[in-house]
């Protein structure tokens, strides 16, 4: 039997002939009767408050497809986009929209491509339905595997103006791209018909480029494009290239063997010929880097972020900018990440903003600190006291990087001494590379003494307060909680802060 999670907007569920009768009510009776399990009464849930409960997330995972009903209200309801974000990004689910109220395209852009059944006509109700149940009862299609992508923030904002378009961007041409062969087999990086294989994002540390990608990666549209999968190579300032291949080549099935980069080149591009896959190239410092995963056969395609503008350039195709949130994004993300409805967060929220410069990193940083317990009140004044002053930090110039050093600093002196020093101690681990939560709880046994449960609680409490990122390990072993990563601006303030006020030398000073 197939299960489906209704999400619906109540103020969407008028039923116009007898509006004090629920229409969803009937939709799901109805769905019932043509054997499927419906799951929709959210409102009966015992500890259904305003923001996004376990048993939702839970509800929806067991489910096999998530049917939206879309009218205004749902478009505009943190609820619903909580839902349907769940289900799409991170539970895996056929998401089947049907329209109720409003008009095509969907008012919720992210989902407009998407089939919806017409239910806005009342008299037409049966024809719909049938065809709906015949939409339910289609298997699933087939969707790409995720290869070393990293999880998703906890909470996160899908920045749909900045999505979609990357969204066609990757897909443009690849239709007309053939599976082998031909003309089209010795075209590389660049394109079929004009069209460019690769595209590039580029932007300021910490705006989100990287989780613009990794939203990108977990969009079934994309990943019903690349049925191959979706590979996730992180590069950094210094990555260890035939590493990267190897791991690589071996995900997809390969050997691995190979002693040289130029070898691993081959042997990735022989792999690659007649696959569709899409190769994500995160955080790129070098041409050459880039270079070495030129290995794309016609129906691959190769996202590629950077902080370098120039290096896109050099590298030529299509390219993006990230650019800071809006106001409205910033306080949606606020919200979220310090899980509190919007409509809740009070006049010392829209300060702390101010301090945060709408990068989403600051913004992550202080809603994780009023997850932990910290009063609006006391982060606004925080931010008041803390005044920087940035000596001869190249990044000076921009007042957005002063908002995010300072919040990352407040973020990492919140912490215990003790704890700063535990975080201080990642940064042994090499830049930009997934971390066993094993090798971490090494270290912190001969630095600090803990135990495994120890460094597991730690670890749960800086991934909280988004000092650290935590990817599922992908095994089956329940008793971690994954890879551990944190953000090379964190590592580099968490290192520095702790000590700043022992050495005035530092090149930059604050006022403690
Ligand atoms: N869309 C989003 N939703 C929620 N949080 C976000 C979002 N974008 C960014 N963040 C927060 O900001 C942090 C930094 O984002 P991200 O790692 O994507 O930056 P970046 O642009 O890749 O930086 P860098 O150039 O240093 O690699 C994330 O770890 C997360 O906490
Ligand atoms: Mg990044």
């Amino acid at each position: 039997m197939t299960n489906i999670f209704l999400s619906y907007a109540r103020g969407d569920d008028v039923q116009r002939n007898d509006p004090a009768t629920s229409w969803v009510q009937r939709l799901a009776r109805d769905l019932t009767a043509a054997k499927f399990d419906v799951w929709f009464d959210r409102l009966s849930l015992p500890s259904r408050g305003l923001t996004f409960h376990q048993e939702i997330r839970d509800a929806i995972a067991a489910c096999d497809r998530l049917l939206l009903v879309v009218g205004p209200q749902a478009a505009s309801s943190e609820y619903v986009q909580q839902e349907w974000q769940f289900a799409w990004f991170e539970a895996e689910k056929v998401i089947t929209p049907i329209l109720r109220q409003g008009d095509y395209p969907l008012a919720i852009p992210e989902l407009a491509l998407l089939h919806a059944e017409d239910f806005r006509d009342d008299s037409q109700y049966a024809v719909h339905l049938k065809e709906l149940i015949r939409i339910l009862n289609d298997p699933p299609s087939t969707l790409g595997k995720l290869i070393g992508v990293p999880s998703l923030p906890a909470h996160f904002l899908s920045r749909t103006d900045r999505l979609i378009p990357l969204r066609d961007a990757v897909r443009s041409g690849l239709d007309t791209a053939a599976p082998f062969g031909g003309t089209a087999a010795r075209q590389q990086f660049h394109g079929i018909a004009g069209t460019s294989k690769q595209v590039g994002v580029h932007g300021m540390g910490g705006i989100g480029k990287s989780v613009l990608a990794n939203l990108l990666a977990h969009d079934r549209e994309i990943r019903k494009a690349f049925p191959d999968g979706i590979v996730w190579v992180g590069l950094g300032s210094v990555p260890i290239l035939a590493d990267l291949m190897r791991r690589v080549h071996k995900d997809l099935g390969g050997d691995g063997a190979f002693a040289t980069e130029h070898e691993g080149k081959l042997k990735l591009k022989e792999l690659l010929a007649d696959k569709a896959l899409l190769l994500i190239i995160d955080d790129a410092w070098r041409r050459e880097d880039v270079d070495a995963f030129d290995v794309l056969g016609p129906r691959c395609r190769a996202l590629i972020t950077t902080r370098d503008a120039g290096l896109l350039t050099s590298l030529g195709g299509t390219h993006h900018v990230v650019e800071l949130l809006t106001d409205a994004e910033a306080l949606r993300l606020l919200a979220v990440a310090a899980d509190k409805p919007l409509a809740e967060l009070p006049a010392e929220a829209h300060q702390v903003l101010q301090h945060c410069g709408r990068l989403p990193l600051a913004v992550a940083l202080a809603g994780g600190l009023v997850v932990a317990g910290t009063p609006w009140a006391s982060l606004q004044k925080a931010f008041e006291r803390h005044k920087l002053e940035f000596l001869e930090n190249e990044q000076s110039a921009e007042p957005q990087h002063r908002n995010l050093w300072k919040t990352i600093e407040i973020s990492v002196q919140a912490l215990p001494d003790e704890e700063q020093t535990r975080l201080v101690e990642l940064a042994v681990f090499p830049e930009d590379e997934a971390v066993p939560e094993a090798a971490i709880a090494t270290l912190w046994e001969q630095t600090g003494n803990l135990d495994d449960l120890d460094t597991q609680q730690l670890l749960i409490k800086l991934k909280r307060r988004s000092l650290i990122q935590v990817t599922a390990s992908g095994t089956a072993d329940s008793s971690s909680i994954g890879r551990v990563s944190m953000h090379d601006l964190i590592t580099i303030t968490a290192s520095v802060a702790p000590s700043r006020c022992m050495s005035k030398s530092r090149r930059w000073t604050t006022s403690c």
